[in-house]
């Protein structure tokens, strides 16, 4: 059993990665509008992955005999200025994410639950990737700026290099 500090907790970073697949698929959408079809794509394997984070937690909130209460998943926007703009709002918000998880490893610590705390491990270290990841991306697209070929060269090599349909249930 959680106790119902810890569960409440958990039950919101649910709510914050489902919240997180809703706003990388508004990007998708959004990079096919404009037709960065390999942005889209990216963006489409990141929401996946976020689907795959609730689904672990959800798994676990369950493990431990407890139950999940899905909450509304607020609304993210639907356009962003620049491609730059939209990977720099993912950025910002992987690094939400981690303070996040980071917050909630404290909590169980603090509630002197160290299941939880250890079962939190893999999340803290899917964060360093996160960020990394989408980082990368940032300064990639700060060098290219204004330069459409540049951005189409970006776009053509983006999709190859995480092909959809990779992770989804981690
Ligand atoms: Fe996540
Ligand atoms: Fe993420």
């Amino acid at each position: 059993m959680l106790s119902d500090t810890v569960l409440k907790a958990l039950n919101h970073q649910v709510n914050e990665e489902m919240y997180s697949w809703y706003a990388y698929t508004a990007m998708a959408n959004h990079f096919d509008h404009v037709a960065l079809k390999g942005f889209a794509a990216w963006m489409r394997t990141q929401a996946q992955e976020e689907l795959g984070h609730a689904n672990r937690l959800m798994d676990y909130i369950r493990d431990r005999g407890c139950a999940i209460d899905l909450q509304a998943i607020k609304a993210p926007p639907s356009a962003w200025d620049s491609p730059l703009a939209a990977i720099e709002a993912a950025y910002k918000h992987e690094c939400h994410i981690s303070k996040c998880i980071n917050d909630l490893a404290n909590l169980a610590s603090k509630e002197g639950d160290q299941t939880t705390h250890t079962f939190l491990h893999w999340f803290i270290n899917e964060q360093i990737e996160e960020e990394a990841l989408v980082d990368d991306v940032v300064q990639q697209l700060r060098y290219v700026q204004d330069s459409p070929s540049g951005l189409f060269m970006m776009d053509r090599d983006i999709a190859a290099s995480r092909p959809a349909g990779g992770e989804t249930a981690a």
